[in-house]
């Protein structure tokens, strides 16, 4: 499978949407990243419905949510009758983590789960099996344009492991400070999509910065 980049709209301008949400369209990029933050979870505000609504109006690819709220078992629903493809939830936001996940593929989207830095792999052991995707956050969740943190790298070897070790397909989404410059080593150690925000948005050209990752990463 080729290896996939999700441009991440918090780093888009909200302005100028619509001409955002079309690039990412006519582009090589493969998903649309959608980061939810509800100043508890996170100690930031993104954005809600209504935008996400104004995004899958024009959106014509995957759209790839990053839930980033306390409870969110509470909007699952709301997010599937969005058009939510895959939904993914933090680690450390669920109790019954189990349950939110087989409630996410109930409402038909694919179920991810997010592990902040200070998570250890070894807590997916016991879920790995019933989950698409894994996303492995690379900064501290909350903001874009933050510094990548290279303990991520280890971490991806270690999920790369227990997923072989058992016997499943979950995908490594990784996010956080990805650029050109560990794009290739991501991908290396064992990542299938990286979300990059401020690298694509804040370019001169976000169309020929997204086809340069999707050059050195296939
Ligand atoms: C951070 C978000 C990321 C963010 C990435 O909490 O989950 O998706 O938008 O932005 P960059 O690529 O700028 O680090
Ligand atoms: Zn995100």
């Amino acid at each position: 499978m080729s290896k996939l980049i999700a441009p991440s709209i918090l780093a888009a301008d909200f302005g100028n949407l619509q001409r955002d949400v079309e690039m990412v369209n006519n582009s090589d990029a493969d998903w649309f990243h959608i980061d939810i933050m509800d100043g508890v979870f996170v100690p930031n505000i993104s954005y809600g419905m209504p935008v996400l609504k104004a995004i899958t109006k024009h959106a014509k690819k995957t759209i790839d949510v990053h839930l980033m709220i306390i409870d969110p078992d509470r909007y699952i629903q709301t997010f599937a009758d969005l058009g939510a493809d895959i939904l993914t939830v933090h680690y450390e936001a669920c109790t019954h983590l189990h349950r939110t996940i087989q409630a996410i593929k109930a409402a038909g989207m694919k179920a991810g789960v997010a592990l902040n830095p200070h998570t250890p792999i070894a807590v997916l052991e016991d879920i790995i099996n019933d989950i698409d995707l894994v996303l492995i956050m690379s900064v501290n969740p909350g903001f874009g344009g933050q510094s990548f943190i290279e303990n991520t790298y280890k971490k991806i070897q270690q999920l790369k492991n227990l997923i072989e070790f058992s016997e499943t397909d979950t995908l490594i989404e990784v996010d956080g400070g990805v650029t050109d410059q560990n794009a290739n080593k991501l991908i290396e150690v064992g990542a299938d999509a990286l979300v990059a925000g401020s690298f694509v948005f804040k370019s001169e050209d976000p169309t020929a910065t997204i086809a340069n990752l999707k050059s050195i990463i296939n």
